[in-house]
């Protein structure tokens, strides 16, 4: 049952759900504010453990939310230079993601109240409800943070306008909580290696919006089988690889990795730094204890085929991250009775490698991907 979450407006107590799709249980104390409220003053209240929900107008909320931001990026980044000169570069990482985690949850102590059909009862409010029929299930009114309905918003933009991905040759639709694949480099990858000989049936495993299925099937691949671990994923890939035409090729399971059965050609591009995710909207990014990477390297030896391969697409920021190192890797491979027979590398060319305000700069900027072309033999 989702909890709920009370308030006082007018001398009434009010009553309402409470919805976060990260976890995040409700504020205990809630203040209706409106637009007098200044960025500063939202910042106290925030980091008192106070929700604000927003009365004023939905522009100045927006606005609101920034100035929140500009603040607390200047002082993550004051703070970046003083731990720099003194920590390694994997502390950074834990600071990095912790006052990241300490930000999305002040950042979502703003909040908004969304009536029945998806109705934001604020001046200048936009129409929210397609964007808010594909995430949610609630037919009562709710509450939820402003940064998440912005969240929602931004993901129905994507999802109707999609991202062009060359090696497919047509557009991606990312669902909400769906891994988007808008730094692609790696597809290029997929694209390009060469495929087993024979390779009539491949499995995708993790394939959140069916991207790799999609352009081993527009190779030439009669038979795939891609699964995932996520509903909505699974929604997504149903989603896209109808758009692309190669439904007759591609069968999805909702399912932990592999399918019954064996394969010609295995690929997975599984999250690439192994740390908590804290958020199941993470889980595409971090792995925890690389259990995912581990998992698909224990169980691809019996699922190739005689001459078959299985492609591990990863970056290596773990390593410059200090999270993993190159021997573990190497030692997980070979401990599955694989070995590798060729490994093709690639650079990220993404916004974030040039930013050197980023405090993880130095290890993006060394971070190579590649797809590791596996096959069965320690
Ligand atoms: C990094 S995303 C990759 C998505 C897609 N293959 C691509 O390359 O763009 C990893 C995907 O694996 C899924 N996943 C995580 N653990 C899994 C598991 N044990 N079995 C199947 N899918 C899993 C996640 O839901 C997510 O969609």
């Amino acid at each position: 049952m989702s909890p709920s979450i009370s308030w006082q407006e007018n001398q009434t107590q009010h009553t309402a759900l409470w919805h976060s799709e990260n976890g995040a249980k409700p504020p205990k104390n809630i203040l209706v504010v409106d637009d007098s409220l200044t960025a500063d003053e939202a910042l106290k209240l925030a980091h008192e453990g106070t929700g604000l929900l927003w009365q004023g107008d939905y522009h100045n909320a927006r606005q609101l939310l920034q100035a929140m931001t500009r603040r607390l990026n200047k002082k993550a980044l004051k703070k970046k230079e003083k731990n720099s000169a003194h920590k390694n570069i994997r502390d950074i990482f834990n600071l990095y993601r912790l006052s990241q985690a300490q930000r999305a949850k002040l950042l979502s102590m703003v909040l908004v109240r969304i009536d029945p059909g998806f109705e934001l009862a604020l001046r200048r409010a936009p129409n929210i409800q397609q964007a808010c029929e594909q995430v949610y299930a609630h037919t009562t009114t709710f509450v939820i943070s402003l940064r998440e309905l912005l969240g929602v918003i931004g993901a129905f933009e994507w999802r109707k306008n999609g991202v062009p991905i060359a090696e497919t040759g047509g557009s991606i639709y990312p669902f909400y909580g769906v891994f988007s694949p808008v730094r692609g480099e790696y597809l290029k990858l997929v694209k390009e290696a060469p495929l087993p000989v024979p390779c009539k049936t491949a499995f995708d495993i993790g394939t959140g919006t069916g991207v790799l299925s999609i352009i081993l099937a527009k190779r030439g691949v009669q038979h795939i089988i891609a699964t995932d671990m996520q509903e909505r994923a699974i929604e997504c890939a149903r989603f896209n690889i109808g758009q692309s035409g190669c439904q007759t090729q591609i069968t999805l399971e909702h399912c932990a990795f592999f399918p019954e059965g064996k394969a010609d050609l295995i690929v997975c591009n599984p999250p690439w730094l192994p740390a908590k995710a804290s958020s199941s909207l993470e889980q595409a990014v971090y792995d925890p204890d690389s259990a995912m990477l581990k998992g698909f390297l224990q169980g691809l030896c019996g699922h190739l085929n005689e001459n078959g391969q299985g492609w591990l697409i990863i970056s290596d920021l773990a390593e410059h991250l200090g999270l993993r190192t190159r021997k573990e890797l190497l030692d997980w491979i070979s401990e599955a009775n694989l070995r590798v027979l060729e490994r093709y590398d690639i650079k990220p060319q993404h916004a974030k490698t040039a930013d050197t305000t980023d405090p993880l700069h130095v290890a993006r900027m060394a971070e190579i991907t590649s797809l590791w072309c596996l096959v069965k033999g320690g």
